[in-house]
């Protein structure tokens, strides 16, 4: 069975999306940033400020190497780790949603103190996402645009993966 894959920025719902798919299909959920802070013993925050991105990413390349091993998981997936190259093939194959959410009002209600990098305020924000996208829009099979509500973008998900999983 496929993973089910939730990728897009910081503060588009990927951890509340998939608990609700989770939930629903009965499925496991593997947060990357829980299960990282759960080996080492600390925040994000912290293993950035005292390590480095570079440590962070490659304890996402590890761990996606790891998973890879697993079967039918839902994935919430960390905002950067589809940039590091050998993340996503590791995920593969996998059911892959882009969860797209204007950028503006995602920095606008996002918790910044947890998020290293969105210390560097609006704009900044904004250009990351711009830089990001394509490589978001790369890896989609789906885009799930400017849901509502986490209930209502995991509606959408079981729309599409029941469609799929439709005999023709
Ligand atoms: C990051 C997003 C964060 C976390 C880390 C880096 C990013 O995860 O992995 O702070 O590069 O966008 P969320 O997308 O769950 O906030």
């Amino acid at each position: 069975m496929k993973h089910i894959v939730l990728i897009g920025m910081m503060g588009s719902g990927k951890t509340a999306v998939g608990g609700l798919l989770a939930r629903a299909l009965g499925r496991e959920l593997a947060d990357t940033d829980a299960l990282i802070e759960a080996r080492e013993g600390r925040a994000v925050a912290g293993i950035f400020a005292a390590e480095g991105e570079g440590y962070f990413r490659a304890a996402e390349l590890a761990l996606c190497r790891e998973l890879s091993a697993r079967e039918g998981l839902v994935i919430a997936c960390g905002g950067g780790l589809p940039l590091t190259e050998g993340c996503m093939d590791a995920l593969s194959p996998a059911a892959v949603f882009w969860l797209d959410r204007d950028p503006g009002e995602t920095y606008d209600t996002l918790d910044t103190a947890s998020r290293p990098l969105a210390q560097r305020g609006r704009a900044d924000f904004l250009a990351l996402y711009a830089r990001r996208a394509p490589v978001y829009r790369r890896w989609a099979d789906h885009v799930i645009s400017n849901a509502p509500s986490a209930e209502s973008a995991a509606r959408a998900i079981l729309t599409i993966l029941q469609r799929e999983e439709a005999p023709l």
